[in-house]
C-alpha cells in the first residue's frame, strides 16, 4: 500500500464498540498524529436532525443541515453551534441515530469534504466504518479492528457503569447486534474489511497490545512499505 497524499493516513474501521476509537486515539497521541472520530460526526448529524426535527426521509433537508452545522473538536470536547454537545452525543440512542442517518448517502456526500480536511501534517489517524474503503482508499496503513459480540457488549456496559449509567448487557448486545446489521448491509459504503486492511481481533487483547500491534505495522510499513 502507498500513501499518495503528501501525509500519512492510518485508517482504523471496525464495528461498534469494538475498541476502535480508544486505540485510534492512543496511536495518534503516540505518533503526533491528528484523530478524527467520523462515528462522532454521524452522531453530532443524528443528533441535529432530532433538535431540528428533520425526518430521516428528507435525504436532501438532512443534507442542507449537515453542510450548515458549525462543527468544533476542542480537545476531547465537541461543540455544536457553540453548545457543548460531548457526553449528550454519546448515549446509545444517539448511536441508533447515527446509524440511521450514515445510511443516507446524502448526508454521507456532505460529510466527505468535512472528513477529509481532517489530513493535515504531520499525519492522520482516522476511525469509523468505511476510512480505509471510501474517505482515505490511500491510508499507507488499513487496520480492521474487531472483537465478538458478546465482548463487545460487556465492553460498552462497563464504560456505562463507569460513567454511572445503569444498563442492561442483554439489551446492549441486541442494539450492537442491530447497528452491526445495520451498518454492514447498507447500500453505500457498508461497514466491510477493505481487501487490503490487516485484521486486528481484539477479543482477547488488551488496549495496551492492540495499540502496540498498530504502531509496529505503521513502522514496518513506513521503512519497508509493506507489512
Ligand atoms: O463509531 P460510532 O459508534 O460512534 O458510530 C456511530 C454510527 O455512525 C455507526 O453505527 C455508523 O452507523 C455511523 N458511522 C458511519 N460511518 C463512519 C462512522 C460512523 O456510518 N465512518
Amino acid at each position: 500500500m502507498v500513501s499518495d497524499s503528501t501525509f500519512p493516513v492510518i485508517a482504523i474501521d471496525g464495528p461498534t464498540a469494538s475498541g476502535k476509537g480508544t486505540v485510534a486515539q492512543l496511536v495518534a497521541n503516540h505518533l503526533g498524529f491528528h484523530y478524527l472520530d467520523s462515528g462522532a460526526l454521524y452522531r453530532i448529524v443524528g443528533f441535529a436532525s432530532l433538535q431540528k426535527n428533520i425526518p430521516l426521509d428528507q435525504g436532501l433537508a438532512l443534507a442542507k443541515m449537515t453542510q450548515s452545522l458549525q462543527i468544533e473538536f476542542k480537545g476531547n470536547n465537541i461543540f455544536l453551534d457553540n453548545q457543548e454537545i460531548t457526553e449528550l452525543i454519546r448515549t446509545e440512542e444517539m448511536g441508533l441515530r447515527a446509524s440511521a442517518v450514515g445510511a443516507i448517502p446524502e448526508v454521507r456526500l456532505a460529510l466527505l469534504s468535512l472528513q477529509k480536511s481532517f489530513l493535515k501534517a504531520p499525519g492522520l489517524v482516522a476511525d469509523g466504518r468505511d476510512m480505509a474503503t471510501v474517505i482515505f482508499p490511500e491510508a499507507i496503513l488499513k487496520v480492521f479492528l474487531t472483537a465478538s459480540a458478546i465482548i463487545r457488549a460487556e465492553r460498552r456496559f462497563k464504560q456505562l457503569k463507569n460513567k454511572g449509567i445503569s444498563a442492561n448487557i442483554d439489551t446492549l448486545l441486541g442494539d450492537l447486534l442491530a447497528r452491526d446489521e445495520r451498518d454492514t448491509q447498507r447500500k453505500d459504503a457498508p461497514l466491510c474489511q477493505a481487501i487490503d486492511a490487516h485484521l486486528l481481533d481484539t477479543s482477547n487483547m488488551d488496549v495496551e497490545k492492540a495499540v502496540q500491534k498498530v504502531l509496529f505495522w505503521y513502522q514496518k510499513v513506513s521503512k519497508e512499505g509493506s507489512i
